[in-house]
């Protein structure tokens, strides 16, 4: 496993497990089987409702619970000062744990600097070991950095091969925050997995259209947390670190940028 280093001086994985739609019985048994296979991040969040099954699929991995690093969000409904102090604890009685190694803001919120501030307070107390954002574009980051008090650790971005965002990515590298990216094969929207370019350049190093489009973004220094349902694409995304794409296969990648997402309520 590779690390990200965060601006708290804590490290983050590179690539973890997505658990959007991961719930129930069958969603703790995936998470569970993530950890037996070697992910040490699960990405959950309030919206997703299945903070509890991140929580028991931690418990019953047998590792502890510094072995693993669980992020979280804050969505809507916490959206105020008030609120978000009452949702961190509801999210870490949720889960079963004293602390989370990451809390987000999910979206940016109009109340997202009061819902920051709560943040701000609750890693003072040890309740979030890192805190920041997640699909902060441009517009809404600047303002957003002057007004804190901490900087944002990590933007949780949509980022893929057909929405690069590479200026967004230029800016928060520049201030020390950790792009870690959603939906890096775009949930299945705009064919990138079976691109052709994707395809022929997994075939020359033996791997997977899906293993090289992880390959590309962490090879840009961006965090991953690819959901997968199944045993064999659990591992065969974590197998990722073990290959380099050069140069020329990097700028012919870059070139699938299409320049938009690729979901229609994305807030970039
Ligand atoms: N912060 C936010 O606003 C935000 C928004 C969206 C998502 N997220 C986070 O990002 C995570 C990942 O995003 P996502 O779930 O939307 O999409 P994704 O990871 O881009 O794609 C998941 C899809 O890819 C398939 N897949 C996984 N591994 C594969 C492989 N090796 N080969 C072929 N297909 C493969 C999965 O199928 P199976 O499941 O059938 O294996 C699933 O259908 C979410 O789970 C969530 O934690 C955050």
């Amino acid at each position: 496993m590779q690390y990200a280093q965060l601006n708290d001086a804590r490290q983050m994985p590179m690539l973890g497990l997505g658990t959007y739609t991961l719930t129930g019985a069958r969603g703790e048994r995936i998470m569970l089987e993530a950890l037996e296979l070697g992910y040490r991040l699960l990405d959950t969040a309030r919206m997703y409702g299945n903070e509890r099954e991140v929580g028991r699929a931690v418990s019953k991995s047998g590792l502890s619970r510094g072995e693993i690093f669980v992020t979280s969000k804050l969505n809507a409904p916490c959206a105020s000062y008030a609120g978000a102090k009452g949702c961190i604890l509801q999210s870490l009685e949720t889960l079963q744990m004293d602390y989370v190694d990451l809390m987000l803001v999910h979206e940016p919120y109009e109340g997202a600097e009061d819902m920051y501030a709560a943040l701000e307070e609750a890693q003072a107390r040890g309740l979030a070991k890192s805190i920041g954002i997640s699909n902060f574009g441009l517009g809404r980051c600047t303002g957003f950095y002057d007004r804190v008090n901490i900087l944002p650790a990590v933007n949780q971005l949509e980022n893929h091969l057909r929405f690069q965002q590479e200026e967004l990515v230029g800016w928060l590298s520049q201030r020390g925050t950790v792009v870690q990216a959603w939906s890096p094969f775009g949930a299945g929207r705009g064919n990138i997995l079976s691109d052709p370019v994707l395809v022929e350049t997994g075939r020359r190093h033996g791997k997977t259209a899906a293993q090289v489009a992880l390959r590309f973004l962490v090879q840009r220094g961006i965090a991953v947390i690819p959901k997968a349902s199944s045993r064999d694409r659990l591992r065969q995304n974590m197998e990722i670190f073990d290959f380099e794409l050069n140069g020329e296969e990097m700028r012919t990648l870059r070139a699938m940028d299409r320049g938009h997402s690729l979901f229609s309520w994305s807030w970039i």
